[in-house]
């Protein structure tokens, strides 16, 4: 019998570890031959811990799966895939995972992420094979052709800017993977981390083969320990197996790839911070122009690319641009792993082509809220994205659709609230935020910040409300205009649309009423 319980850390927060200790216990001691494998997540997080039953017909799913109800599922035929309270039926065919279009999560939750052999089981390197036979520049033109832009957020070209550093003249150039993944409510990043380590080193390589860099980093951040582990054991194994180092399978083309971990600052996501971090200076931005393709880490051509950019890369070599793009719409071609977190009955990752509404993710996929009441507000695209209506919720996911109503896709996570939620509280939330993570470098940002959380205790006090609320725009608008970079020049616009969309809260003091 095979039986897969997941090592991802959202599933060890709920007791894997010892729901795999219980299964294997009670199979020894009812003299029951077993192998278990720790696999990533499905991403149903509601289901965690998700044990998986191998059947002829397939894995069949049963969960939540906690210590305590092993000897029962033993007692009812787990291993066969009899039916039981916790069971789902095979789950691919659960629907939350069955309607999913999964192509940069093809493989995670499936394989064993640690296993060389599965990954190549599963097409695993098959699009690096195929970049070591193409010239550099065609590898760009293959991921230009694909129209896949920047997951981190920012949606920017990402053939486009490997163009850049391809045609950069240095003697040195770096491959850089942003995994700070600082967004509240996102985890995409960590789940394919721990779920398929591989994709990352093969989209890595892809990318360094394409520029012609040779050393690479991976920047994670200190509060993914699960994920700095998987990612360190999956680039020994990749050295042994020659997919790293100096002689990649015997082609001449060289790659060290190695990770950093960073100290827990949010600033140190956005990219320049993350090169001073890594040359190991404090984590304060730099100044753009120069651009990092240009002048990035140690002064050299750097690609920096987010996780998920650099993990829908294999798939784009491996099937082809015209595969990738043709998921999508508009200029926002292949898939995103939606991230569904907050008060939401069924979180998790939902890999969908852009097009996708947040009603189809609110609704028929997340259930509506956990707590049963209405659904009031979305902030969508981290602690910096605009909080939305339920008026807004047949947009479309399209990074122009979402820029015409001032709000963002960015990394894709999307954090729920009901009606209990009071917007100018969350307005208040952003102007602390920025406030706590501010790098300091620049007055909007510094300064504004503290100021804007005064402003806004002020108006929830109930004082000069209409004058505050002036007051705020104002403030708005000028750390929109004078901040370096995202940080504080993206506060304004959670609190922007909060006033926009939820004028109401800001004026319902008492002291305001009156
Ligand atoms: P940006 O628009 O300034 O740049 C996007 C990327 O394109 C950068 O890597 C930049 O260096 C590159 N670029 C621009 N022009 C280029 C050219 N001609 N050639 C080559 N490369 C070029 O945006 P920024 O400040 O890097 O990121 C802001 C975004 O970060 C926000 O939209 C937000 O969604 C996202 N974000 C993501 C977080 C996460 O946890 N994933 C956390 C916070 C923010
Ligand atoms: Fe630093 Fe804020 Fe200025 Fe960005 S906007 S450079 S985080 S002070």
């Amino acid at each position: 019998h095979t039986i897969y319980v997941p090592r991802d850390a959202a599933a060890l927060s709920v007791g894997a570890d010892e729901t795999a200790a219980a299964i294997r216990a009670e199979a020894t001691k009812r003299g029951i031959p077993l192998r278990i494998v720790r696999n990533g997540s499905r991403g149903m997080l509601w289901l965690e811990t998700l044990v998986e039953v191998e059947t002829p017909e397939g894995r069949v799913a049963y969960g939540p799966v906690m210590a305590e109800d092993v000897a029962g599922l033993f007692d009812a035929g787990f291993l066969e895939g009899a039916d039981h309270a916790l069971a789902h039926g095979l789950t691919e065919k659960i629907p939350y995972f069955a309607k999913q279009e999964r192509l940069t999560f093809a493989r995670c939750g499936i394989i064993d992420p640690l296993s060389v052999e599965d990954y190549r089981l599963h097409g695993g390197f098959r699009g690096l094979e195929r970049a070591l036979a193409m010239t550099p520049a065609e590898i760009v033109t293959e991921v230009t052709e694909s129209g896949l832009r920047g997951r981190g957020g920012a949606g920017f070209p990402t053939g486009i800017k490997w163009n850049t550093v391809l045609n950069a003249k240095a003697d040195q150039k770096y491959i850089c993977c942003n995994a700070d993944e600082g967004d509240s409510g996102t985890f995409a990043d960590r789940m394919i981390m721990e779920g398929d380590p591989f994709c990352l080193i093969e989209g890595m390589t892809i990318a360094a083969i394409a520029v012609g860099a040779t050393e690479g980093y991976i920047y994670i951040r200190s509060e993914y320990p699960h994920a700095v582990a998987t990612m360190r054991e999956a680039i020994r194994l990749a050295y042994d197996e020659k997919w790293l180092g100096d002689e990649i399978h015997g082609t001449g083309h060289r790659f060290h790839l190695d990770v950093r971990v960073g100290a827990g600052a949010y600033i140190c996501g956005e990219e320049t911070s993350m090169l001073e971090s890594l040359e190991g200076k404090r984590g304060t931005v730099r100044a753009k122009p120069p651009l990092p393709a240009l002048e990035g880490l140690f002064g050299k051509p750097t690609i920096v690319n987010n996780v998920l950019s650099l993990t829908s890369v294999p798939i784009i070599l491996d099937k082809g641009a015209n595969h990738y793009r043709d998921f999508g719409v508009g200029r926002s071609r292949g898939t995103l792993a939606f991230q569904l977190a907050g008060n939401i009955k069924h979180g998790g990752i939902v890999e969908k082509a852009f097009g996708v509404t947040l009603h189809e993710l609110l609704y028929e996929f997340g259930g509506g809220t956990i707590t049963g009441r209405p659904i009031r507000a979305v902030q969508a695209g981290g602690p910096l994205g605009a909080y939305l209506p339920p008026s807004l919720f047949e947009l479309p996911k399209d990074y122009e659709a979402f820029a015409a109503v001032e709000a963002m896709v960015g990394h894709g996570g999307i954090v729920v609230f009901d009606d209990s939620v009071d917007m100018a509280r969350q307005a208040r939330f952003a102007m602390e935020f920025c406030a706590a993570e501010s790098c300091g470098k620049c007055t909007p940002c510094r300064i504004g910040a503290v100021r804007g959380v005064e402003v806004m205790d002020n108006i929830i006090a109930g004082e000069k409300v209409q004058a505050n609320i002036t007051l705020l725009n104002d403030l708005c608008e000028v750390m929109t205009d004078g901040s370096l970079c995202a940080m504080g020049g993206m506060t304004p616009i959670p609190v922007r649309s909060a006033l926009k969309h939820f004028p109401e809260d800001f004026t319902r003091s008492p002291a305001a009423v009156a």
